[in-house]
Protein backbone atom coordinates (compact mmCIF):
# COMPACT_ATOMS: atom_id res chain seq x y z
CA UNK A 1 0.00 0.00 0.00
CA UNK A 2 1.32 3.30 -0.67
CA UNK A 3 1.47 6.24 1.69
CA UNK A 4 1.38 9.95 0.74
CA UNK A 5 3.20 12.69 2.28
CA UNK A 6 0.62 14.91 3.59
CA UNK A 7 2.24 17.74 1.67
CA UNK A 8 2.58 15.92 -1.48
CA UNK A 9 -0.96 15.31 -0.87
CA UNK A 10 -1.95 18.79 -0.50
CA UNK A 11 0.17 19.47 -3.36
CA UNK A 12 -1.03 17.16 -5.90
CA UNK A 13 -4.86 18.73 -4.59
CA UNK A 14 -3.73 21.88 -6.03
CA UNK A 15 -2.45 20.59 -9.55
CA UNK A 16 -5.97 18.83 -9.72
CA UNK A 17 -7.76 22.09 -8.48
CA UNK A 18 -5.40 24.28 -11.22
CA UNK A 19 -5.71 21.55 -14.23
CA UNK A 20 -9.60 21.72 -13.80
CA UNK A 21 -9.50 25.64 -13.34
CA UNK A 22 -7.35 25.80 -17.15
CA UNK A 23 -10.10 23.32 -18.51
CA UNK A 24 -12.78 26.02 -17.49
CA UNK A 25 -10.87 28.98 -18.82
CA UNK A 26 -9.91 26.99 -22.00
CA UNK A 27 -13.17 25.60 -22.39
CA UNK A 28 -14.30 28.19 -25.46
CA UNK A 29 -10.92 27.53 -27.27
CA UNK A 30 -11.69 23.70 -28.06
CA UNK A 31 -10.51 22.45 -31.60
CA UNK A 32 -12.65 21.15 -33.67
CA UNK A 33 -10.89 18.65 -36.64
CA UNK A 34 -13.50 18.16 -39.83
CA UNK A 35 -13.40 15.93 -42.50
CA UNK A 36 -14.67 17.19 -45.44
CA UNK A 37 -14.72 17.17 -49.20
CA UNK A 38 -15.57 20.53 -50.16
CA UNK A 39 -12.89 21.62 -52.36
CA UNK A 40 -14.34 22.89 -55.31
CA UNK A 41 -15.35 26.75 -55.86
CA UNK A 42 -18.77 27.12 -54.46
CA UNK A 43 -17.96 23.90 -52.27
CA UNK A 44 -15.18 25.55 -50.47
CA UNK A 45 -16.66 28.88 -50.07
CA UNK A 46 -19.58 27.13 -48.20
CA UNK A 47 -17.13 25.35 -46.35
CA UNK A 48 -15.33 29.00 -45.78
CA UNK A 49 -18.21 29.75 -44.06
CA UNK A 50 -18.56 27.07 -41.65
CA UNK A 51 -15.28 27.85 -40.59
CA UNK A 52 -15.55 31.31 -39.75
CA UNK A 53 -18.81 30.35 -37.83
CA UNK A 54 -16.98 28.19 -35.66
CA UNK A 55 -14.12 30.63 -34.87
CA UNK A 56 -16.16 33.36 -34.42
CA UNK A 57 -17.40 31.28 -31.48
CA UNK A 58 -13.63 31.35 -30.42
CA UNK A 59 -12.93 27.78 -31.63
CA UNK A 60 -10.06 26.44 -33.89
CA UNK A 61 -11.01 24.94 -37.45
CA UNK A 62 -8.57 22.13 -37.93
CA UNK A 63 -9.08 21.07 -41.78
CA UNK A 64 -9.27 18.22 -42.73
CA UNK A 65 -10.50 18.00 -46.70
CA UNK A 66 -9.93 14.97 -48.53
CA UNK A 67 -10.36 16.10 -52.60
CA UNK A 68 -12.90 13.76 -54.32
CA UNK A 69 -16.82 14.73 -55.25
CA UNK A 70 -19.17 12.10 -53.76
CA UNK A 71 -16.72 11.78 -50.97
CA UNK A 72 -15.40 8.37 -51.52
CA UNK A 73 -11.76 8.93 -50.93
CA UNK A 74 -13.04 10.58 -48.21
CA UNK A 75 -14.88 7.62 -46.51
CA UNK A 76 -11.61 5.50 -47.11
CA UNK A 77 -9.33 8.12 -45.19
CA UNK A 78 -11.88 8.30 -42.26
CA UNK A 79 -11.77 4.52 -41.77
CA UNK A 80 -8.69 3.86 -41.34
CA UNK A 81 -8.09 7.05 -39.13
CA UNK A 82 -11.17 5.79 -36.90
CA UNK A 83 -9.55 2.21 -37.27
CA UNK A 84 -6.26 3.41 -35.77
CA UNK A 85 -8.14 5.45 -33.10
CA UNK A 86 -7.49 9.06 -34.09
CA UNK A 87 -11.13 10.22 -35.21
CA UNK A 88 -11.47 13.75 -35.92
CA UNK A 89 -14.12 15.31 -34.41
CA UNK A 90 -16.61 15.60 -37.06
CA UNK A 91 -17.04 14.04 -40.21
CA UNK A 92 -19.47 14.64 -43.41
CA UNK A 93 -21.08 11.26 -43.09
CA UNK A 94 -24.47 10.89 -44.81
CA UNK A 95 -27.09 9.14 -44.58
CA UNK A 96 -27.69 5.20 -43.65
CA UNK A 97 -24.17 5.56 -42.78
CA UNK A 98 -24.93 7.02 -39.46
CA UNK A 99 -26.14 3.71 -38.55
CA UNK A 100 -22.94 1.77 -39.87
CA UNK A 101 -20.86 4.29 -37.87
CA UNK A 102 -23.13 4.63 -34.78
CA UNK A 103 -23.29 0.39 -34.67
CA UNK A 104 -19.37 0.70 -33.53
CA UNK A 105 -20.04 2.96 -30.76
CA UNK A 106 -17.74 5.56 -31.70
CA UNK A 107 -19.93 8.47 -32.08
CA UNK A 108 -20.89 11.01 -29.83
CA UNK A 109 -24.52 11.68 -28.10
CA UNK A 110 -25.59 15.27 -28.85
CA UNK A 111 -28.85 14.80 -26.96
CA UNK A 112 -28.21 18.12 -25.00
CA UNK A 113 -27.54 20.57 -27.79
CA UNK A 114 -30.23 18.93 -29.62
CA UNK A 115 -32.71 19.08 -26.80
CA UNK A 116 -31.49 22.91 -25.60
CA UNK A 117 -31.94 24.01 -29.21
CA UNK A 118 -35.20 21.97 -30.29
CA UNK A 119 -34.02 20.42 -33.23
CA UNK A 120 -37.13 17.52 -32.98
CA UNK A 121 -39.43 20.59 -33.18
CA UNK A 122 -37.54 22.59 -36.37
CA UNK A 123 -35.93 19.69 -38.45
CA UNK A 124 -38.67 17.25 -40.54
CA UNK A 125 -39.13 14.16 -39.36
CA UNK A 126 -37.62 12.00 -42.03
CA UNK A 127 -34.16 14.53 -41.77
CA UNK A 128 -33.90 14.06 -37.92
CA UNK A 129 -34.36 10.05 -38.00
CA UNK A 130 -31.61 10.07 -40.12
CA UNK A 131 -29.27 11.77 -37.66
CA UNK A 132 -29.78 9.79 -34.65
CA UNK A 133 -28.67 6.22 -33.72
CA UNK A 134 -31.22 4.47 -31.01
CA UNK A 135 -32.74 7.31 -30.52
CA UNK A 136 -29.78 10.00 -29.91
CA UNK A 137 -28.60 12.27 -32.04
CA UNK A 138 -25.06 11.45 -33.47
CA UNK A 139 -25.09 13.97 -36.63
CA UNK A 140 -26.30 17.47 -37.24
CA UNK A 141 -27.87 18.43 -40.63
CA UNK A 142 -26.58 21.07 -42.94
CA UNK A 143 -28.49 21.29 -45.83
CA UNK A 144 -30.94 19.65 -48.37
CA UNK A 145 -29.65 19.01 -51.91
CA UNK A 146 -32.01 18.21 -55.04
CA UNK A 147 -30.25 15.67 -57.30
CA UNK A 148 -32.18 15.27 -59.96
CA UNK A 149 -31.25 18.50 -61.98
CA UNK A 150 -30.31 19.41 -64.82
CA UNK A 151 -28.21 22.22 -65.77
CA UNK A 152 -27.94 24.19 -69.50
CA UNK A 153 -26.12 27.18 -71.04
CA UNK A 154 -28.95 29.37 -72.49
CA UNK A 155 -26.44 30.70 -75.12
CA UNK A 156 -25.66 26.91 -76.56
CA UNK A 157 -28.97 26.39 -76.18
CA UNK A 158 -29.81 29.47 -78.50
CA UNK A 159 -27.12 28.91 -81.11
CA UNK A 160 -28.87 25.28 -81.21
CA UNK A 161 -31.85 26.32 -81.87
CA UNK A 162 -32.99 23.72 -79.25
CA UNK A 163 -35.10 24.31 -76.03
CA UNK A 164 -34.89 23.22 -72.48
CA UNK A 165 -35.96 19.89 -72.44
CA UNK A 166 -38.84 18.35 -69.96
CA UNK A 167 -39.01 14.75 -71.68
CA UNK A 168 -36.37 12.34 -72.95
CA UNK A 169 -37.76 12.38 -76.42
CA UNK A 170 -37.41 16.36 -76.25
CA UNK A 171 -33.84 15.85 -74.37
CA UNK A 172 -32.56 13.79 -77.26
CA UNK A 173 -33.58 15.99 -80.28
CA UNK A 174 -31.86 18.94 -77.82
CA UNK A 175 -28.70 16.78 -77.94
CA UNK A 176 -28.72 15.91 -81.59
CA UNK A 177 -28.83 19.68 -81.85
CA UNK A 178 -25.78 20.98 -80.11
CA UNK A 179 -24.22 18.01 -81.78
CA UNK A 180 -24.46 19.53 -84.87
CA UNK A 181 -23.91 23.37 -83.71
CA UNK A 182 -20.54 21.65 -82.69
CA UNK A 183 -21.37 21.70 -78.94
CA UNK A 184 -20.50 19.04 -77.04
CA UNK A 185 -24.31 18.08 -75.67
CA UNK A 186 -23.68 16.52 -72.20
CA UNK A 187 -20.86 17.73 -69.81
CA UNK A 188 -20.08 14.69 -68.27
CA UNK A 189 -17.30 13.37 -65.80
CA UNK A 190 -16.46 9.60 -66.40
CA UNK A 191 -15.85 8.65 -62.26
CA UNK A 192 -18.66 5.46 -61.02
CA UNK A 193 -20.55 8.10 -58.91
CA UNK A 194 -21.18 10.71 -61.55
CA UNK A 195 -22.13 7.72 -63.61
CA UNK A 196 -24.72 6.61 -60.78
CA UNK A 197 -25.97 10.67 -60.14
CA UNK A 198 -26.77 10.37 -64.04
CA UNK A 199 -28.58 6.81 -63.79
CA UNK A 200 -30.68 7.87 -60.67
CA UNK A 201 -32.07 10.75 -62.30
CA UNK A 202 -32.78 8.57 -65.77
CA UNK A 203 -34.09 6.20 -64.05
CA UNK A 204 -36.16 8.44 -61.88
CA UNK A 205 -37.38 10.29 -65.27
CA UNK A 206 -37.71 6.97 -66.99
CA UNK A 207 -39.67 5.42 -64.80
CA UNK A 208 -41.18 7.50 -62.13
CA UNK A 209 -40.49 7.87 -57.88
CA UNK A 210 -42.95 4.41 -57.37
CA UNK A 211 -40.85 2.50 -59.70
CA UNK A 212 -37.42 4.67 -58.34
CA UNK A 213 -38.20 3.17 -54.92
CA UNK A 214 -39.14 -0.30 -55.28
CA UNK A 215 -35.58 -0.48 -57.64
CA UNK A 216 -33.12 1.59 -56.05
CA UNK A 217 -34.54 1.62 -52.03
CA UNK A 218 -35.89 -1.14 -51.59
CA UNK A 219 -33.64 -3.08 -54.34
CA UNK A 220 -37.00 -5.35 -55.31
CA UNK A 221 -35.44 -7.97 -57.45
CA UNK A 222 -38.48 -8.19 -59.80
CA UNK A 223 -38.27 -4.23 -60.45
CA UNK A 224 -34.78 -3.76 -60.64
CA UNK A 225 -35.08 -6.60 -63.71
CA UNK A 226 -37.94 -5.24 -65.62
CA UNK A 227 -39.26 -3.67 -68.82
CA UNK A 228 -39.13 -0.50 -67.05
CA UNK A 229 -35.53 -1.09 -66.08
CA UNK A 230 -34.33 -2.03 -69.62
CA UNK A 231 -36.27 1.21 -70.93
CA UNK A 232 -34.21 3.11 -67.92
CA UNK A 233 -30.72 1.55 -68.56
CA UNK A 234 -30.99 1.77 -72.40
CA UNK A 235 -31.69 5.61 -72.18
CA UNK A 236 -29.01 6.12 -69.92
CA UNK A 237 -26.60 4.32 -72.21
CA UNK A 238 -27.77 6.38 -75.13
CA UNK A 239 -27.01 9.95 -73.12
CA UNK A 240 -23.66 8.48 -73.58
CA UNK A 241 -23.63 9.37 -77.13
CA UNK A 242 -23.48 13.19 -76.44
CA UNK A 243 -20.81 12.80 -74.24
CA UNK A 244 -17.04 13.89 -75.23
CA UNK A 245 -14.49 11.07 -75.71
CA UNK A 246 -12.24 13.43 -72.66
CA UNK A 247 -14.69 12.80 -70.24
CA UNK A 248 -13.40 9.78 -68.35
CA UNK A 249 -11.92 10.38 -64.83
CA UNK A 250 -12.97 14.14 -65.46
CA UNK A 251 -14.01 15.96 -62.28
CA UNK A 252 -17.29 17.35 -61.63
CA UNK A 253 -16.79 21.07 -61.35
CA UNK A 254 -14.71 20.26 -64.26
CA UNK A 255 -17.85 19.10 -65.99
CA UNK A 256 -19.29 22.54 -64.85
CA UNK A 257 -16.97 24.71 -66.17
CA UNK A 258 -17.72 23.32 -69.78
CA UNK A 259 -21.23 24.49 -69.07
CA UNK A 260 -20.39 28.26 -67.56
CA UNK A 261 -18.31 28.09 -70.94
CA UNK A 262 -20.31 27.34 -73.34
CA UNK A 263 -18.03 24.77 -74.84
CA UNK A 264 -20.99 22.28 -73.54
CA UNK A 265 -24.65 22.36 -73.38
CA UNK A 266 -26.25 20.77 -70.69
CA UNK A 267 -25.09 18.51 -67.24
CA UNK A 268 -26.86 16.25 -64.99
CA UNK A 269 -25.59 16.85 -61.61
CA UNK A 270 -26.66 17.67 -58.18
CA UNK A 271 -27.47 21.58 -57.26
CA UNK A 272 -23.54 21.57 -55.44
CA UNK A 273 -23.32 22.54 -59.65
CA UNK A 274 -25.31 25.86 -59.17
CA UNK A 275 -22.89 26.77 -56.15
CA UNK A 276 -19.83 26.80 -58.83
CA UNK A 277 -21.82 28.71 -61.02
CA UNK A 278 -22.90 31.46 -58.86
CA UNK A 279 -19.06 31.13 -57.36
CA UNK A 280 -17.92 32.15 -61.39
CA UNK A 281 -20.59 34.87 -60.70
CA UNK A 282 -23.36 33.80 -62.97
CA UNK A 283 -26.50 34.05 -62.46
CA UNK A 284 -29.54 31.94 -62.53
CA UNK A 285 -31.82 32.32 -65.88
CA UNK A 286 -29.71 34.64 -67.61
CA UNK A 287 -26.20 32.85 -67.67
CA UNK A 288 -27.59 29.18 -66.63
CA UNK A 289 -30.52 27.31 -66.42
CA UNK A 290 -32.22 25.14 -64.08
CA UNK A 291 -34.70 22.19 -64.70
CA UNK A 292 -35.69 18.99 -62.93
CA UNK A 293 -34.26 16.30 -65.14
CA UNK A 294 -36.71 15.50 -67.93
CA UNK A 295 -39.48 13.40 -66.79
CA UNK A 296 -39.05 13.90 -62.72
CA UNK A 297 -40.62 17.60 -62.31
CA UNK A 298 -42.89 15.78 -59.98
CA UNK A 299 -39.88 14.08 -58.06
CA UNK A 300 -37.49 15.43 -56.00
CA UNK A 301 -33.88 13.14 -55.08
CA UNK A 302 -32.96 14.13 -51.40
CA UNK A 303 -29.68 14.36 -50.49
CA UNK A 304 -29.06 16.04 -47.13
CA UNK A 305 -25.27 16.58 -46.31
CA UNK A 306 -24.69 16.13 -42.28
CA UNK A 307 -21.60 15.89 -39.91
CA UNK A 308 -21.60 12.86 -37.29
CA UNK A 309 -19.39 13.55 -34.15
CA UNK A 310 -17.06 11.09 -32.87
CA UNK A 311 -16.49 10.64 -29.21
CA UNK A 312 -13.53 12.63 -28.45
CA UNK A 313 -11.46 12.78 -24.61
CA UNK A 314 -10.19 16.33 -24.30
CA UNK A 315 -13.08 18.54 -23.08
CA UNK A 316 -12.50 22.03 -24.61
CA UNK A 317 -12.76 19.81 -27.86
CA UNK A 318 -15.89 18.30 -26.77
CA UNK A 319 -17.84 21.54 -26.08
CA UNK A 320 -16.03 23.05 -29.36
CA UNK A 321 -18.00 19.87 -31.25
CA UNK A 322 -20.54 21.40 -29.38
CA UNK A 323 -20.18 24.72 -30.31
CA UNK A 324 -19.78 23.41 -33.99
CA UNK A 325 -23.41 21.34 -33.91
CA UNK A 326 -25.38 24.26 -32.61
CA UNK A 327 -23.79 26.66 -34.81
CA UNK A 328 -24.63 24.85 -37.81
CA UNK A 329 -28.57 24.38 -37.14
CA UNK A 330 -28.60 28.52 -36.50
CA UNK A 331 -30.80 29.67 -39.13
CA UNK A 332 -28.74 32.59 -40.29
CA UNK A 333 -25.75 29.91 -40.97
CA UNK A 334 -28.59 28.01 -43.09
CA UNK A 335 -28.96 31.05 -45.39
CA UNK A 336 -25.97 31.52 -45.84
CA UNK A 337 -24.37 28.07 -46.22
CA UNK A 338 -26.72 26.92 -48.54
CA UNK A 339 -26.89 30.39 -50.84
CA UNK A 340 -22.65 29.10 -51.62
CA UNK A 341 -23.50 25.28 -51.46
CA UNK A 342 -26.23 25.84 -54.31
CA UNK A 343 -28.87 23.69 -51.78
CA UNK A 344 -31.33 25.21 -49.67
CA UNK A 345 -31.62 24.81 -45.92
CA UNK A 346 -32.80 22.08 -43.97
CA UNK A 347 -34.74 23.81 -41.01
CA UNK A 348 -37.82 24.14 -41.51
CA UNK A 349 -39.37 27.84 -41.94
CA UNK A 350 -35.51 29.79 -43.08
CA UNK A 351 -36.84 32.96 -45.17
CA UNK A 352 -36.31 31.70 -48.73
CA UNK A 353 -36.16 35.60 -49.65
CA UNK A 354 -32.49 36.01 -50.50
CA UNK A 355 -32.21 32.77 -52.64
CA UNK A 356 -32.47 32.57 -56.53
CA UNK A 357 -35.34 30.83 -57.90
CA UNK A 358 -33.59 27.37 -58.55
CA UNK A 359 -33.52 26.97 -54.83
CA UNK A 360 -36.85 28.57 -54.02
CA UNK A 361 -38.30 25.81 -56.68
CA UNK A 362 -36.04 23.16 -54.49
CA UNK A 363 -37.70 24.32 -51.65
CA UNK A 364 -41.22 24.36 -53.07
CA UNK A 365 -40.84 20.94 -54.71
CA UNK A 366 -39.31 19.56 -51.12
CA UNK A 367 -42.47 19.96 -49.43
CA UNK A 368 -45.10 19.64 -52.63
CA UNK A 369 -43.60 15.96 -53.25
CA UNK A 370 -43.02 15.31 -49.64
CA UNK A 371 -47.01 15.27 -49.95
CA UNK A 372 -46.98 13.49 -53.13
CA UNK A 373 -45.15 10.60 -52.55
CA UNK A 374 -42.34 12.04 -55.21
CA UNK A 375 -39.56 12.69 -52.34
CA UNK A 376 -37.08 10.08 -52.76
CA UNK A 377 -33.63 9.16 -51.13
CA UNK A 378 -30.53 9.58 -53.65
CA UNK A 379 -28.78 6.52 -53.60
CA UNK A 380 -26.19 7.55 -55.17
CA UNK A 381 -25.43 9.81 -52.56
CA UNK A 382 -25.78 7.55 -50.09
CA UNK A 383 -29.53 8.45 -48.81
CA UNK A 384 -31.04 5.25 -49.81
CA UNK A 385 -29.00 1.80 -48.86
CA UNK A 386 -26.40 0.11 -46.86
CA UNK A 387 -23.41 1.88 -47.87
CA UNK A 388 -22.07 -2.06 -49.43
CA UNK A 389 -25.42 -2.98 -51.57
CA UNK A 390 -24.47 1.34 -53.10
CA UNK A 391 -21.09 0.33 -54.56
CA UNK A 392 -22.04 -2.41 -55.60
CA UNK A 393 -25.00 -1.52 -57.88
CA UNK A 394 -22.90 1.69 -58.21
CA UNK A 395 -19.74 -0.77 -59.61
CA UNK A 396 -22.77 -2.30 -62.16
CA UNK A 397 -23.52 1.05 -63.24
CA UNK A 398 -20.22 2.39 -64.78
CA UNK A 399 -19.38 -1.19 -65.97
CA UNK A 400 -22.32 -1.12 -68.15
CA UNK A 401 -22.12 2.36 -69.06
CA UNK A 402 -18.26 1.35 -70.17
CA UNK A 403 -18.65 -1.64 -71.68
CA UNK A 404 -20.58 -1.67 -74.86
CA UNK A 405 -20.35 -5.71 -75.00
CA UNK A 406 -22.58 -5.37 -71.88
CA UNK A 407 -26.14 -5.82 -72.98
CA UNK A 408 -28.89 -3.84 -70.37
CA UNK A 409 -30.33 -7.58 -70.16
CA UNK A 410 -27.01 -8.61 -69.03
CA UNK A 411 -26.31 -5.61 -66.70
CA UNK A 412 -29.92 -5.89 -64.95
CA UNK A 413 -28.76 -9.85 -64.00
CA UNK A 414 -26.02 -7.95 -62.76
CA UNK A 415 -28.01 -5.51 -60.62
CA UNK A 416 -30.00 -7.82 -59.26
CA UNK A 417 -26.93 -9.46 -57.53
CA UNK A 418 -25.43 -6.64 -56.31
CA UNK A 419 -28.52 -5.32 -54.73
CA UNK A 420 -27.87 -8.85 -52.54
CA UNK A 421 -24.46 -7.48 -51.03
CA UNK A 422 -24.57 -6.79 -47.47
C1 LIG B 1 -22.32 15.08 -52.61
C2 LIG B 1 -22.34 15.95 -51.39
C3 LIG B 1 -22.33 17.37 -51.79
C4 LIG B 1 -21.26 17.67 -52.83
C5 LIG B 1 -21.09 16.59 -53.89
C6 LIG B 1 -19.82 16.69 -54.71
O1 LIG B 1 -22.36 13.73 -52.25
O2 LIG B 1 -23.49 15.68 -50.66
O3 LIG B 1 -22.20 18.18 -50.66
O4 LIG B 1 -20.07 17.92 -52.18
O5 LIG B 1 -21.14 15.31 -53.35
O6 LIG B 1 -18.70 16.37 -53.95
Amino acid sequence: MTHFHPTIKKLQTAAAASALLGAALTAHAGEVEVLHYWTSGGEAKAAASLKATLQAKGDTWKDFAVAGGGGDSAMTVLKSRVVSGNAPAAAQIKGPSIQEWGAEGVLANLDDVAKANNWDALLPKVVSDVMKYKGSYVAVPVNVHRVNWLWANPEALKKANAKMPTTWDEFFVTAEALKKAGIIPVAHGGQNWQDFTTFESVALGVGGADFYKKALVQLDPATLKSPTMLKALTTFKHVKDFTDKNAAGRDWNLATAMVIKGEAGMQFMGDWAKGEFVAAGKAPGKDFLCAAAPGSAGAFTFNIDSFAMFKLKNTANVQAQKNMAAAIMAPEFQETFSLNKGSIPVRLNVDMAKFDDCAKQSAKDFVATAKTGGLVPSIAHGMAVSSAAEGAIKDVVSQFWNTDTMTAEQAMDRLVAAAKTK
